[in-house]
């Protein structure tokens, strides 16, 4: 299988930001692992990461036809983008919904996300092995 592993706002910023919260790896080094994940288990992945709402929906309108699956951490988006919650319910490459922190244990805003309901599932929580699971949910 092919998966598309998508990062929105600020994801670009892993490693350097907050890293109480995100850990200390960057984004290009848990890239580089999830792609050694997914080659081990016989499958591929391609990475995109966007810090604007409108390509991150152009990702996932191509992705149609092409993606057996998409892995999506959307960041801030994930709050409040009917945008992206849009473009997710427009294809039928099912969508799991990632998010390295825990956000139920965090700002009130962060509990609300208006795309859990046109995803597949939602994996959260576990820091880089949050995108590590959400691959694997694809397989198992
Ligand atoms: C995040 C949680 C979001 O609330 C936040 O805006 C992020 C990262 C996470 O991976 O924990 O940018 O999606």
């Amino acid at each position: 299988m092919k998966f598309l592993v998508l990062n929105g706002v600020n994801l670009n910023l892993t490693g350097r930001r907050e890293r109480g919260v995100y850990g200390e790896e960057t984004l290009g080094s848990i890239n580089a692992e999830l792609a050694a994940f997914a080659a081990a288990h016989g499958h591929s992945a391609d990475f995109f990461q966007s810090n604007l709402e409108g390509e991150l929906c152009t990702a996932i309108q191509n992705a149609e036809g092409k993606y057996d699956g998409i892995v999506l951490n959307a960041g801030a988006f994930t709050h409040y983008s009917y945008a992206l919650r849009d473009a997710i319910a427009a294809v039928t490459v099912p969508v799991v919904e990632v998010h390295m922190s825990n956000v139920h244990a965090r700002e009130a805003f962060r509990r609300t996300s208006v795309l859990t309901e046109v995803c597949r599932g939602e994996i959260l929580g576990f820091g880089k092995h949050s995108y590590m699971l959400a691959l694997e949910s694809f397989w198992l």
